[in-house]
């Protein structure tokens, strides 16, 4: 098939680098002449592990970038719109949605052939159906349905795992206005030997909101049950979820073994969530249920509880410390969570913004984060170091909030300072008695 991609971002680069190495013709689409330009080179604008090397391969043979979209959607049978969706005020911005809906629709109007647009943005219930259709009818002046299909595909990748999410899929989502729109996508979909959901466009945009949620609520859950643990003298959140987990529906036994399955993990507590995805999407949820007079009781407390959480390390600070003018702090771990170099809502940004101007001084490491943490706190306020060794020599106060691995060896690079750093583990990555002052979340 012949695709054209709108939006090089984490959901439009990774889905085009793999639909091209699928073999399908590709051309990426991007205002950004830089970006293009990067792609163009082999050169991904991102990180995320294997996209380099599929991007490298495929370049100039099934993939292409370029920012005249109205060439790419001439020479393509579907046209994926994958831009962004920022959080702004109390809504997700369609700005960019409306722009590209308009454009493709512009195009259409001379296009003779059948065409596809599917929505692959994460947007809430409707916006496919009563944003994007009729933008595209106005544009194009035909009738969706007959002159061109319309189709909501969310993406279910995760930052980090994106190659192989997309090429592993556990679940395809499609939304169609019609019978023939659901078709082509099934078509197209069908080399994944997995189950693909076909429905409407609605609800294809409500089940990406509804996980999301779910894994989001599962954290905030975890968080506050560690928050009273905190509170009680001999409870450990640890233990506590350990025995949660031991729940044969969640962790079952099968021919005599326990299976543990990868979602245990986010019943677990930490220092909260971060990332494009989870914060915004469950914000945005909360927002089109307020507008539909439905009150979002539950999902509106995972948001105040993963906002609350970043508070925890810093009161394990005060709880130290009554003056921490003078403290030496070292971050450790400035991305939302390992694998990837994208800070955004990530922990470390709430806590240095707090800290900030209040301590003495802030040493920060993150293996590949650091480039893009600078955007937001330049180097006359931080002192970045090349390696977490660097960020913890001298500190008062060790802050873990990324779990890297490599922070396992904080003990062992510890141990033998005469006046010994407190470590705080927001991660809860490191056992308790490895370090002589350790605090932990979900811990008295
Ligand atoms: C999330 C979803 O997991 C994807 O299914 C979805 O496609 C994606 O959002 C999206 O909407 O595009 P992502 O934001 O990349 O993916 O990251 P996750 O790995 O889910 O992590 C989100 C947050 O949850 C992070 O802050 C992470 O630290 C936290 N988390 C994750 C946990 O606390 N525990 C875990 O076991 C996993």
């Amino acid at each position: 098939m012949r695709l054209s991609i709108v939006g090089t971002g984490y959901v439009g680069l990774v889905s085009g680098v793999c639909l091209a190495e699928l073999g399908h013709q590709v051309t990426c689409v991007d205002i950004d002449q830089e970006k293009v330009d990067r792609i163009n080179q082999g050169i991904p604008p991102i990180y995320e592990e294997g996209l380099e090397v599929l991007l490298k391969k495929n370049i100039h043979k099934t993939l292409n970038a370029s920012i005249d979209l109205a060439e790419a959607v001439m020479a393509s049978d579907i046209t994926m719109i994958a831009v962004g969706t920022p959080y702004k005020g109390e809504q997700i911005d369609l700005t960019y949605i409306k722009q590209v809906a308009q454009q493709i629709g512009e195009v259409l109007k001379s296009k003779d052939s059948y065409h596809l647009v599917v929505v692959k943005s994460t947007v809430i219930p409707g916006t496919t159906d009563d944003v994007v259709l009729p933008l595209l009818e106005k544009y194009s002046n035909k009738k969706a349905g007959v002159d061109f299909g319309v189709g909501m595909n969310p993406e279910f990748l995760r930052e980090g795992q994106a190659i192989s999410d997309f090429m592993q899929p556990d679940r395809i989502v499609i939304g169609g206005i019609d019978q023939k729109s659901l078709d082509v996508l099934d078509k197209f979909y069908n080399v994944f030997k997995v189950d693909i959901l076909k429905t409407n466009c609605k609800t294809a945009e409500m089940i990406k909101y509804a996980s999301n949620s779910l894994f989001a609520t599962m954290i905030s859950f975890s968080n506050e049950i560690g928050n009273l643990c905190e509170k009680i003298e001999g409870v450990d959140i640890k233990d506590v979820t350990r025995g949660i987990h031991l729940d044969k529906r969640l962790t079952p036994t099968v021919n005599g073994q326990r299976i543990t399955p990868n979602f245990t993990t986010f019943i677990e507590a930490g220092c909260g969530f971060g990332g494009s995805c989870f914060p915004k999407d469950v914000r945005a949820l909360v927002a089109y249920g307020k507008q539909h007079a439905q009150p979002m009781q539950l999902l509106n407390s995972v948001v105040d509880i993963n906002y609350q959480q970043h508070e925890q390390i810093l009161k394990k600070i005060h709880k130290n410390y009554q003056d921490i003018s003078s403290l030496k702090v070292a971050i450790l771990g400035l991305a939302f969570k390992p694998g990837t170099d994208d800070v955004r809502e990530s922990p470390a940004l709430f806590i240095v913004e707090k800290l900030l101007y209040k301590v003495a001084k802030i040493k920060a490491h993150d293996p590949i984060a650091i480039h893009e943490f600078k955007k937001i706190f330049p180097n006359q306020l931080i002192d970045y170091c090349e390696t977490h060794t660097q960020a913890i020599d001298q500190a008062d106060v060790i802050i873990i909030l990324t779990s890297w691995p490599e922070y396992l060896t904080i003990p062992s690079l510890i141990s033998n300072r005469q006046d010994q750093p407190l470590v705080i583990d927001g991660r809860r990555m490191l056992e308790r008695d490895s370090v002589s002052r350790y605090e932990g979340i979900g811990l008295y």
